[in-house]
C-alpha cells in the first residue's frame, strides 16, 4: 500500500474512537453528506499521515434502516472510515449518560451534575451496562477488520472498556489506549462506582498514554491505591505482566495552518476582518460550548476588565466562537442559556447603537475563516477550567508569526506545561486575575510579545501531531517486542 507521494506506508493502523473525523447528515433514503467533526481528537488525528490508517467510530447519527446503513458505510469507506452503528437508546445511555454526564465532568474535576446527583447515582448501573455494551460493539467491528500485524489504537474515555474486550478475543493483538482528557487525582477516580473495572480493562492494553506526566502519574497512583497493583518507572505491574504507561503530549499539523495563511481566500478574509475591526484590538475565544472551557468565567473577566478600564471600552472587541456540542445533555443546554444571558447583559451595559463589545457566535467556523481569525487576533483567551491539552492555543500560535499576539492560557490546561513560558498563565476561576492579565496583554511591549511568541512558535512547529503518533506507535511496537522477550525467558 502506498501514500500519495509513492512512498510506502509505515504500518497499518486501526484508529478506534467514538467520534469519526466526519459526522453524517442524511439527505435522502440512501444519500448522505459528511461534515468535518469538531474537537481536539479529530484535529490531531487528521494530522497523522504516515500510517495506512482506518478509522473506526460512530458517525454521530442514528441509522435504524439497512438501506441507510449500507449507503453510509459506502460513503464513509471513501474516507477510510468504518462506522459503528449505535441505536438511540445506547447513545442516550452510553454517550449522553455515562460518557458525557459522568466520566467527562469527573475527569475534569467538576464532579457529577449538581441537581442531578441522586438521579445520576440511580441510573449509574444501567448507563455503565450500556457503556460496556457499546464498547463490545466497537470491539466486534475491530475484530471484523483486523489483520495480523495491525496496530489497534483506542482513544479516549468513551472506550476504556475496549482494550479488555479486544485482548479477550485475541491476546496477540497490539493494543494501545490514549486518553485525550486529564486523568484526575486518584481521590477523584475512586469515587466512581466502576473505578476498578475501568482501570483493569485499560490495563489490558500493551501501552497506555496521556498528554502529561501528571495525568500518567495519577493513573498509576489509582492503579496502586485502588487495585493494589505495583507502580514501576515503566508503568503498572500485576503478577509479572507489565502495562507500559507514559506521557505523549499531542500536537497539531502546524504546517497546514501556516500554509493556509498564504491562500488568496484566507488573505481576503484577513483583509475583511481588519477593515471590520479597524481601530479596535481583537480578543478571541474559540471553544466547543462545553462547561470545561470556562466560557462564562471568561466573559465575566472581560466585563470586569471593561469596568476597570474605561479607556479601552470602545477600543477592544471580544469574539467568542462557541460551537454547540453534546446538545442532548441537560448540563450543556443550561450552559448555552447561561452564556447567552451574560453576553446580552454585558452588551446592553457597554454597547452603543453602532458597536457591541462581545460578538458571540454559536457555530462552527470553516478552516479558512478560523485561520484568518487567528491571524488578526491580538489576544487569545483560553480559560478552560480543566483541559486535557487544548489545541486551540496551538492553532492560535501557529497563525501568529506575523502579528505575535498574546496568549492568555489557563494553568489547568495541559498546554500550560508546553506553552506556559510564552503565555500569560491564569487561574480561570479568578476573574480579577484574568481581567488584569487582559490589561497586561493589551499593554505588552512589542519586544516582549516577540520573545514570548518565539518560544511558543518553536514548540508548536516542532511537536506535531505526526510526531506524537509516531512516538506512540513505535513505543507500542517496542513494548510488545519486549513483553515477548520477557515471557520467553
Ligand atoms: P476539545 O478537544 O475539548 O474540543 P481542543 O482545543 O483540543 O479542545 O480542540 C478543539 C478543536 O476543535 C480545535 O481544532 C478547534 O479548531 C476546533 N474548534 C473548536 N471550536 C470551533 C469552532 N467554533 N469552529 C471551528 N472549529 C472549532
Ligand atoms: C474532546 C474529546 C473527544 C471528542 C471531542 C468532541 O476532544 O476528548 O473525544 O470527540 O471532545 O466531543 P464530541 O462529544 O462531539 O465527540
Amino acid at each position: 500500500c502506498e501514500r500519495q507521494d509513492g512512498r510506502p506506508f509505515r504500518q497499518r493502523l486501526l484508529v478506534v474512537a467514538n467520534r469519526l473525523p466526519v459526522s453524517a447528515v442524511r439527505r435522502g433514503e440512501d444519500s448522505w453528506s459528511l461534515e468535518i467533526s469538531a474537537g481536539g481528537l479529530v484535529t490531531a488525528l487528521l494530522g497523522v499521515k504516515e500510517f495506512e490508517a482506518r478509522w473506526i467510530g460512530w458517525a454521530g447519527v442514528n441509522v435504524p434502516d439497512e438501506i441507510g446503513q449500507k449507503a453510509l458505510t459506502k460513503a464513509l469507506a471513501e474516507k477510510r472510515c468504518i462506522p459503528v452503528f449505535l441505536d438511540e437508546e445506547i447513545v442516550h445511555q452510553y454517550y449522553n449518560g455515562y460518557c458525557n454526564n459522568i466520566l467527562w465532568p469527573l475527569f475534569h474535576y467538576l464532579g457529577l451534575p449538581q441537581e442531578d446527583r441522586l438521579a445520576t447515582t440511580r441510573s449509574f448501573q444501567s448507563q455503565f451496562a450500556a457503556y460496556k455494551k457499546a464498547n463490545q460493539m466497537f470491539a466486534d467491528v475491530v475484530n471484523m477488520h483486523y489483520e495480523e500485524g495491525d496496530v489497534v489504537w483506542c482513544h479516549d474515555y468513551h472506550l476504556m472498556y475496549l482494550p479488555e474486550c479486544l485482548k479477550k478475543h485475541n491476546t496477540n493483538m497490539k493494543v494501545g489506549w490514549f486518553l485525550h482528557t486529564p486523568f484526575p487525582s486518584s481521590e477523584i477516580h475512586r469515587t466512581l462506582p466502576s473505578r476498578s473495572e475501568l482501570l483493569r480493562s485499560v490495563l489490558a492494553a500493551d501501552l497506555v498514554g496521556f498528554h502529561t506526566y501528571d495525568y500518567a502519574r495519577h493513573f498509576v497512583s489509582a492503579c496502586t491505591r485502588i487495585l493494589g497493583f505495583e507502580g514501576t518507572p515503566e508503568g503498572v505491574e500485576d503478577q509479572g505482566r507489565l502495562t507500559r504507561v507514559a506521557a505523549f503530549p499531542i500536537g497539531i499539523d502546524s504546517e497546514r495552518f501556516i500554509r493556509a495563511l498564504e491562500l488568496p481566500q484566507v488573505k481576503e478574509h484577513i483583509k475583511d476582518l481588519k477593515e471590520r475591526f479597524s481601530g479596535r484590538k481583537v480578543m478571541l475565544g474559540v471553544d466547543r460550548l462545553d462547561m470545561i472551557k470556562g466560557i462564562p468565567q471568561k466573559i465575566l473577566a472581560f466585563e470586569k476588565f471593561l469596568e476597570e478600564n474605561p479607556y479601552w471600552r470602545d477600543k477592544v472587541v471580544l469574539l467568542q466562537i462557541a460551537v454547540p456540542t453534546r446538545t442532548d445533555v441537560p448540563e450543556y443546554q443550561k450552559l448555552t442559556s447561561q452564556v447567552h444571558e451574560i453576553v446580552g447583559r454585558i452588551n446592553g451595559r457597554f454597547g452603543s447603537l453602532t458597536a457591541v463589545p462581545i460578538h458571540h457566535l454559536d457555530r462552527s467556523l470553516d478552516f479558512h475563516a478560523l485561520c484568518a481569525l487567528y491571524a488578526v487576533t491580538d489576544v487569545a483567551l483560553v480559560t478552560s477550567l480543566r483541559d486535557g491539552m487544548n489545541l486551540v492555543s496551538y492553532e492560535f500560535v501557529a497563525c501568529q508569526d506575523a502579528k505575535k499576539g498574546v496568549l492568555i492560557l489557563s494553568e489547568f490546561a495541559g498546554a500550560a506545561q508546553s506553552l506556559g513560558a510564552g503565555a500569560i498563565l491564569v487561574n480561570p476561576w479568578n476573574i480579577t486575575e484574568v481581567a488584569a492579565s487582559i490589561s497586561q496583554a493589551l499593554n505588552m511591549s512589542a519586544e516582549e510579545r516577540e520573545k514570548r511568541h518565539q518560544h511558543n512558535f518553536h514548540h508548536v512547529t516542532s511537536h506535531t501531531a505526526q510526531e506524537w503518533a509516531e512516538t506512540f506507535v513505535s513505543e507500542l511496537n517496542d513494548t510488545v517486542v519486549e513483553a515477548k522477550l520477557r515471557t520467553s525467558k
